[in-house]
């Protein structure tokens, strides 16, 4: 048996387990390292709906990792003030409510994406990181949004949330963000900078950069050593940033594994009850040439799997 195949039986066991009980709204896996292999870890924990807490988070601006014009107030585009009353009735992770278990689950999430972004552990673009999963609905933009927010409001760096779903952008309706240009015209129009279009938003260190205008050669320009020159120029320039890639699934369309070939870091997220096993296999397959995988249990039974936490093995074969 391959070591991908044991750990998408891993994963399908895990799955079962959460499908006997209950099921609650959902539940992460931390993170098979795959850098140091063959010592990998993963550990395994239920997150929940936000409940409100009381814990303060660090002043404002505290800190921060510059974002050009963003913190000085000076930036191209006005502030976008997301509707942050909404998104926690939706179960997001929100400033206000820092200590809640769905808060605390994504601290779990987030400490391995940040010992490999900044610091002695950072990997080549570590400060990259995408978000993605086999096929959609899976939680990739759920999971992008926590794992943003949550980054912006416990580290003191800045965090620029990337809408790499280009081709069905979900950040602006949750997020509210207008047609407005973003990634994409960064592609297509060589006068515009990162500065331009950099979204800066009512949350303290969070920024957003849009797909931007839809355009009939997305994939393409994903693709494009442009593309990869960009995203390299964005990491070496802003090495105190952490981006965060919403993106599309790996499985229907090209999009997504082309966006994954120029990340540091990509964490993988399972649907616990619905993501079939040959699913995971082969999104796992897709990212194969991805330094650092992690792997994120959406939506299991936090009684069952929340419980447990600790390691199992996960490998993949080397090059
Ligand atoms: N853990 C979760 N708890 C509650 N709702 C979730 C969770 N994960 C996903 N959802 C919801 O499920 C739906 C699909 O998730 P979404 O993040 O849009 O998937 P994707 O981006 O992978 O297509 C959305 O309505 C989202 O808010
Ligand atoms: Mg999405």
């Amino acid at each position: 048996v391959s070591l991908i195949e044991q750990a998408a039986k891993r994963l399908e066991e895990l799955r079962r387990a959460g499908a006997d009980s209950s099921s609650g709204p959902t539940a992460p896996v931390d993170t098979p390292d795959l850098e140091h292999l063959p010592t990998p870890e993963a550990a395994v924990r239920g997150i929940t709906a936000g409940r409100p807490s009381v814990f303060v988070s660090p002043a404002p601006g505290e800190g921060a990792g510059a974002l050009p014009g963003v913190q000085a107030g000076g930036a191209a585009q006005p502030k976008l003030e997301i509707d942050l009353g909404m998104l926690k009735n939706r179960c997001f992770v929100t400033p206000d409510a820092p200590r809640s278990l769905l808060a605390d689950e994504f601290r779990v999430v987030k400490r391995p994406v940040m010992r490999k972004a900044t610091g002695p552990g950072r990997v080549r673009n570590g400060n990259l990181v995408m978000v993605t999963s086999a096929l959609s609905g899976e939680g990739k933009t759920f999971t992008s949004i926590n794992l943003a927010m949550s980054l912006a409001m416990e580290i003191e760096k800045s965090v620029v949330l990337v809408d790499g779903d280009v081709a069905h952008p979900d950040l602006p309706n949750l997020l509210g963000v207008r047609k407005q240009p973003g990634l994409l015209d960064l592609l297509t129009n060589p006068r515009l900078g990162f500065a331009d279009v950099l979204v800066p938003t009512n949350v303290d260190k969070l920024a957003i950069l849009p797909a931007g205008t839809p355009e009939m050669r997305a994939t393409e320009l994903l693709a494009s050593t442009q593309m990869e020159r960009m995203l390299s120029d964005f990491s070496t320039r802003y090495p105190d940033v952490v981006f965060v890639f919403d993106s599309p699934p790996l499985l229907p369309t090209t999009e997504a594994r082309e966006l994954a070939s120029h990340m540091g870091q990509i964490v993988l997220v399972v649907a616990a009850d619905s993501t079939h096993q040959n699913a995971v296999k082969l999104a796992l397959e897709t990212i194969a040439r991805c330094e650092v995988v992690h792997m994120l249990l959406n939506k299991a039974d936090k009684t069952e799997v929340g419980s447990y936490y600790g390691n199992y093995g996960y490998d993949r074969p080397r090059e």
